[in-house]
């Protein structure tokens, strides 16, 4: 049995106060939680202030983004081994907005994977299809395209340790959800590409989980899907209250 994560993007939201007061609320509310894993990913100016607040806590924490360089001449750019100093965990790597607003590619995606696991981070490594591509039927050429471009080179054993994110991008922050068949539909084909590239064990451990307008009151009926390990949320886990309810009701879901 795969155990679920549960993953907050905060995106570009939150000071450092801000950050702080959200996740001390979650620190208390969700501190008894061990079914599953949930994780906090703030700005990269307040990993450290947030580090500090979940020393000891169960509560994961994880960066938006990296650099593949571990340092150097990069105005701008943050590393893998900074992410670690800062107090981090995992990194978000290929969010569709990173793909679509900053050019991020198949082959920026695969140079992030690999510099995160130099450095012992878990990546949650996002793919999904655009609305234009759902509606041409081009939903599953889009996914290959980008698992063997992303994932190219990996092992099995480097595979085990990422996660995956599928992400429709026509449902991030817009209140429309894949159904759960559409969810299902896409994480199982995800689980066949793993298993044709690595083997079926390597593709049972690996955890696929869905994003794009979870909110309390949908993810139990996605959780229930066979090939659905979690949720990346976005603008649900900017308050304690909505997050922490899809974290409870993520619980004790049959499959
Ligand atoms: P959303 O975002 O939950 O606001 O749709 C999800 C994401 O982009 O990770």
């Amino acid at each position: 049995m795969r155990k679920s994560i549960i993953a907050g993007n905060w995106k570009l939201n939150k000071t450092c106060k801000e950050a702080v007061e959200l996740v001390t609320e979650l620190n208390r509310d969700l501190s008894e939680t061990t079914d599953v894993d949930v994780v906090v990913c703030p700005p990269f100016t307040a990993l450290r202030d947030i580090s500090d607040v979940l020393v000891d806590s169960k509560i994961g924490l994880g960066a938006q983004n990296l650099y593949w360089e571990d340092s150097g001449a990069f105005t701008g750019e943050i590393s893998a081994p900074m992410i670690k100093d800062a107090g981090a965990q995992y990194v978000i790597i290929g969010h569709s907005e990173r793909r679509q607003f900053f050019g991020e590619t198949d082959e920026t995606v695969n140079k992030k994977i690999r510099a995160a696991l130099a450095h012992d981070l878990t990546p949650i490594v996002c793919v999904g299809e655009m609305l234009e591509d759902r509606e041409a039927g081009k939903t599953e050429d889009v996914i290959k395209t980008q698992f063997s471009g992303s994932f190219a080179g990996l092992s099995a054993e480097e595979m085990e340790k990422l996660v995956i994110a599928y992400e429709p991008v026509w449902a991030i922050g817009t209140g429309k959800t894949a159904t759960k068949e559409q969810a299902q539909e896409v994480h199982q084909l995800i689980r066949q590409l793993l298993t044709a590239a690595h083997g079926e064990s390597t593709a049972e451990s690996i955890r696929i989980q869905y994003g794009g307008s979870v909110k309390p009151d949908n993810i139990a009926e996605l959780i229930a899907q066979p090939d659905i390990d979690g949720a990346l949320v976005g603008g649900a886990s900017l308050k304690a209250d909505s997050f922490t309810q899809i974290v409870k009701n993520s619980l004790g879901v049959a499959k």
